[in-house]
């Protein structure tokens, strides 16, 4: 191909693919059920005693430190952690070079009780007025106890601006979940969208939910301390213990983990919606109502509104249930969601929605069931270019394991699933593309298994990509599988 750069003949590449994809979807079949198993790791949770979950030194010391964004803009961070012995200052000061803190930020302190147990003194400091794209310094506690870290902040709003982020799904504190953590650190992505289930606390009795809750804590600091973790929740979560007395949904999860929810006009923080870079990423709560009237319900209806692909072209979704599973775990518990929302996603041309719960990996061609009511009409999904691709990430690596029984035969809605360990990346390039990949964690190994290019759903459809589709798919009507 005189001429021709090496990007043009990787894009002819992908369609000569999905030419072929495409041709097989017609033939009537079903996507890919990988194969590949391999020897799990025992489910269970790391000892408490292990230095995944080292408590730092010294009296006093900030642990379980962890950041996320502040604001609509990425201009501001809340950093949050936990202090055992006093409250101590909710204090953070910070600076664009190493040890120098020019600037000083106060926040809250909050501590809740579990049964008998009593949390640490969590605090809660909101930094705010930051620079785009700007390396942060930042330091909390006291003396000789006090700890250092840093942050980058995102690019300014701009639709062609590069972000690599990671998804990860159903983490909890196995040997698993640190293989997923340890991968997902290698894969220089700036920033978690999570897709619930942090801790697994609840699988615990008494005092030992609390305690659970530390040690995941202290676990994703690594990470969580020098980027944001963008945080949905899920049934984990809800912690609905009568048995101890204690009912009040969110409870530990609440305290622990705040979101920027009063930056989007979202009454709850889980629900809301922050944007990054040259994405908005909207945040929804498969826990909390969101039938027609409900406060979620209006809340999104409100925030597709504010949504401008001119300016944030990557329309993101995160969940804990997915709408699109074809695992015999969980099937379809996203139904009620899915006649709620399914056909705002068309509409507003949403690109990929992610989700956990399931402990396996799925991902779906574009298709849309909408075309029903509860009298008659098409009650089955058929491919849909406004509709966006389905992931499922559920699987970080917890203490229940895999799941690993698929429905037989694969569903047409499924273009590839595997029940093994792993998490996501997400790496927009500009405004038409993005690169993903779910990586599967082998063995110790990241192996990148799933692996396509995201077209953007408002830009992708511009002159140069319609004149390759009609040469290159003339006769090819069907999903486009990504
Ligand atoms: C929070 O901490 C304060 C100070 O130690 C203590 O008096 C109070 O009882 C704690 N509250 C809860 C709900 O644990
Ligand atoms: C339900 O579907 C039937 C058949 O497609 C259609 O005639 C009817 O108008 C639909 N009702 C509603 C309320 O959409
Ligand atoms: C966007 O990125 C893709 C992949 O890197 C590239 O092929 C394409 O030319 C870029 N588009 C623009 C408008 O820069
Ligand atoms: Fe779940």
């Amino acid at each position: 191909m005189p001429g021709a750069t090496k990007m043009q003949s990787s894009v002819l590449q992908v369609i000569f693919t999905s030419f072929v994809f495409l041709s097989s979807v017609n033939n009537g079949y079903a996507g890919t059920t990988s194969t590949f198993t391999r020897k799990e790791w025992p489910s269970i949770d790391i000892p408490l005693d292990n230095e995944a979950f080292a408590v730092p030194e010294g009296y006093n010391a900030p642990q379980q430190v962890h950041i996320t964004q502040g604001d609509y803009d990425g201009k501001a961070v809340i950093i949050s952690w936990v202090t055992a012995d006093e409250p101590g200052p909710s204090r953070v000061q910070y600076g664009i070079s190493k040890n120098r803190y020019d600037f000083t930020a106060e926040g809250k302190m909050t501590n809740y009780t579990m049964y008998r147990y009593k949390s640490g003194f969590i605090h809660q400091v909101l930094v705010d007025g930051l620079e785009h794209d700007t390396k942060y310094y930042y330091k909390i506690g006291n003396g000789e106890s006090a700890r250092e870290f840093w942050f980058q902040t995102p690019p300014k709003i701009d639709p062609d601006a590069p972000y690599k982020f990671g998804i990860i799904g159903d983490l909890g504190q196995t040997y698993n979940s640190l293989s997923t953590l340890e991968h997902y650190m290698q894969s220089g992505a700036q920033t978690v969208l999570f897709a619930g289930d942090l801790a697994y606390a609840d699988r615990y009795q008494y005092n030992d939910v609390g305690i659970r809750w530390d040690s995941w804590g202290c676990f994703i600091e690594r990470s969580a301390a020098y980027q944001p973790w963008i945080w949905s929740a899920g049934n984990h979560e809800i912690e609905y213990f009568p048995y101890m007395d204690e009912v009040i949904p969110f409870k530990s999860y609440l305290h622990r983990y705040p979101t920027p929810y009063l930056a989007s006009k979202s009454s709850s923080p889980l629900w809301y919606a922050i944007r990054r870079a040259s994405a908005h990423i909207i945040v929804l709560s498969s826990y909390s109502p969101f039938v027609k009237y409900t406060p979620q319900w209006r809340w999104l209806n409100e925030e597709f509104k504010r949504v401008n692909r001119e300016k944030t072209p990557w329309l993101i979704v995160l969940m804990h249930v997915p709408i699109y599973n074809s695992n015999e775990a969980h099937f379809m518990e996203g139904e009620s969601m899915r006649a709620v929302f399914e056909s705002w996603f068309l509409k507003h041309k949403v690109d990929v929605v992610f989700a956990g719960h399931v402990h396996a990996y799925e991902r779906s061609y574009r298709i849309s069931n909408v075309h029903y009511n509860v009298s008659s009409g098409q009650h089955y999904p058929v491919p849909d270019k406004s509709a966006p691709v389905y992931i499922t990430v559920g699987d970080g690596g917890n203490q229940e394991g895999l799941a690993g029984r698929f429905r037989d035969p694969q569903p047409d809605y499924s273009a590839f699933r595997e029940a093994s360990y792993g998490h996501s990346t997400l790496e927009i390039r500009n405004r038409t593309h993005a690169l993903y990949h779910w990586n599967r964690n082998d063995d110790g190994n990241k192996v990148a298994t799933d692996s396509f290019v995201l077209r953007n759903q408002y830009w992708a459809s511009n002159r140069r990509r319609r004149k390759l589709r009609k040469n290159h798919l003339r006769s090819v009507v069907g999903p486009i599988a990504y």
